[in-house]
């Protein structure tokens, strides 16, 4: 099916996911097997995530979240992390007029604090810029870690029950939630990850509680828009009983 049909394909089937989180893996191993360095797997990487961008919104996707890098790729040689950082600065450069044309939101999830400054000031820019638009919201996930988040939404929750904020007695998983860095966010409805793994690698763990799994083999540089669509066409056709039991499976 080319893209156009698959486009129509989704829109006339609708429930399309409106949370959709990627872990955007294989980029090292496209590079290799190109003899390339690493780094220019990660560049090449960047422009999955330009077409996957302009993609989604048009689709029905309203929240995008893209695991950017995390807590442990910090354990990654220090050449390659101030690729990463450098790709970061420069992107978030080069991009934040397009990404602001087109009404993207862009929001970063992580202990950002953690981030090389200048990066964190380019991307606090283009945050404060793109603030009140209204069309997609793109999360990067940035020094994420899912474990991390718990804890440090943890010590602000016991914070507030010792200041007499909270009350033991109040606390939920609701209530919980909005100690969490995606406090804003609804949980993903479909999370997709690249190159093969089938592993959650710390991301997004309390959030992906009843998200659908969807893991293709394909490099994150090698990721097309058709790709983009056929994981949101297979998500069309899950059924999701969130541990009900429903008509079709009585
Ligand atoms: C995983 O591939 C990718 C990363 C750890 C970094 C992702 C970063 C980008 C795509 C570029 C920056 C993005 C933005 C939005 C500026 P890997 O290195 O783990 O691949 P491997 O498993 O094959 O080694």
């Amino acid at each position: 099916m080319s893209l156009e049909e698959l486009k129509k394909q989704i829109k006339e089937t609708g429930n399309v996911p409106q949370h959709v989180a990627i872990i955007m893996d294989g980029n090292g191993r496209w590079a290799k097997k190109r003899g390339l360095k690493r780094t220019e797997g990660h560049k090449a990487g960047v422009k999955t995530v330009q077409r996957v961008v302009r993609l989604a919104h048009p689709l029905g996707v309203k929240y995008l979240t893209l695991y950017t890098f995390s807590i442990e790729n910090w354990k990654r040689p220090k050449s390659e992390v101030a690729y990463i950082m450098k790709l970061l600065y420069n992107t978030t450069r080069s991009e934040l007029d397009e990404l602001h044309k087109n009404q993207v939101k862009l929001i970063a999830t992580g202990r950002i604090s953690g981030i090389p400054q200048s990066s964190r000031m380019m991307l606090r820019k283009a945050i404060r810029k793109t603030a009140n638009n209204n069309g997609l919201v793109l999360n990067l996930a940035l020094n994420y870690g899912g474990r991390t988040e718990i804890i440090d939404a943890v010590k602000k929750l016991v914070k507030d029950v010792k200041a007499g904020i909270v009350s033991e007695r109040r606390i939920s998983p609701e209530l919980f939630e909005n100690y969490l860095y995606t406090c804003e966010l609804p949980d993903p409805d479909l999370l997709i990850r690249t190159s093969g793994e089938m592993r959650l690698s710390n991301f997004l763990l309390w959030q992906t509680h009843y998200t659908e799994l969807y893991i293709t083999d394909v490099y994150w540089p090698d990721y097309t828009e058709e790709d983009f669509c056929r994981a949101i066409i297979d998500y069309q056709s899950r059924e999701r009983r969130f541990g009900r039991l429903t008509n079709k499976s009585r």
